[in-house]
């Protein structure tokens, strides 16, 4: 038998699979949704799924490279990375429209989800960054530490404020459950944002550009940006929405 012809077990299926099938796929695209922006979405989802997973690996190359046991900088970029980039990046993209894994989650489990992402994700972050500060003696002199330090107070706010906006309806009688989302989610983007700030001052240090080399540093600070852009802009759809409702009401 020629290499490129069926045998005949692996026909086609029947007429009534291939409108199953049809059936599947219209439900795979949410109704209410555009199924070019839906498709937009997802693309651009799996993107930066891709670049996240180039950036990160990258950075565990680079930390492990010399094997165990690691020092303190090697151990802060290996914990700040997974920390922000990989597990904060996954919790608010589980919140996406289009997010391939989460895309089947109810409602309900994609909220739990994102918490617990995002509290492993801060709790890996700030270890690393406490690592690095107590390794220096002289603190926050550098744009790389100054961004840092931004995004330690917003990870922390975002923390906290994430617990009183999934607590909204409870605390309803001691603040106002929008405005607590609405900060939530402005704070969200302000941490995610200033941590990959920091990531591309971290891939702009000596010691990384000569392991690297110019050229390749400039890509990984590219991708970094590529996918920070891409991972805000729904929240950032959302927080402009719910700031014009609040403004208007
Ligand atoms: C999201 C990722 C990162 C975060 C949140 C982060 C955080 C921090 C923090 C908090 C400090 C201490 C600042 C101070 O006390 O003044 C620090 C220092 C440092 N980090 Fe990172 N870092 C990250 C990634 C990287 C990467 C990728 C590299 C190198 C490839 C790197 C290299 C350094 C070095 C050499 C220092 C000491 C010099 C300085 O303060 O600028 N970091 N980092």
């Amino acid at each position: 038998m020629p290499p490129n012809s069926m045998e005949p077990t692996m026909a086609p299926e029947p007429v009534t699979v291939t409108q199953n099938v049809k059936s599947a796929d219209q439900m795979a695209v949410p109704q209410e949704t555009n199924y070019y922006l839906y498709i937009l979405q997802s693309t651009l989802n799996l993107l930066a799924h891709v670049l996240i997973g180039v950036v990160v690996g990258i950075c565990l190359l680079f930390s492990l490279r010399g094997g165990l046991p690691l020092g303190a900088t090697f151990t802060h970029i290996i914990l700040c990375v997974i920390g922000y980039q990989l597990l904060m990046g996954q919790a608010i993209l589980t919140l996406a429209r289009g997010n391939g894994w989460a895309a089947k989650l109810r409602l309900v489990d994609k909220r739990r989800a994102h918490w617990i992402l995002q509290i492993m994700g801060s709790a890996l972050a700030l270890a690393g960054s406490l690592v690095k500060v107590l390794d220096k003696e002289v603190h926050w002199n550098t744009n790389h530490g100054r961004f840092a330090l931004v995004a330690i107070v917003f990870t922390v706010a975002s923390l906290v404020n994430g617990l009183t906006s999934l607590y909204a309806y409870e605390f309803r009688r001691i603040f106002n459950g929008n405005i607590s989302k609405l900060t939530h989610v402005c704070f969200g983007i302000v941490t995610f944002t200033t941590a990959s700030i920091t990531l591309c001052h971290g891939f702009d240090k000596n010691f990384f550009r000569i392991w690297a080399s110019d050229e390749f540093a400039n890509v990984l600070i590219a991708f970094t940006a590529v996918y920070t852009i891409i991972i805000i802009i729904n929240p950032f759809i959302t927080f402009c929405s719910k700031a014009s409702n609040a403004i208007r009401r």
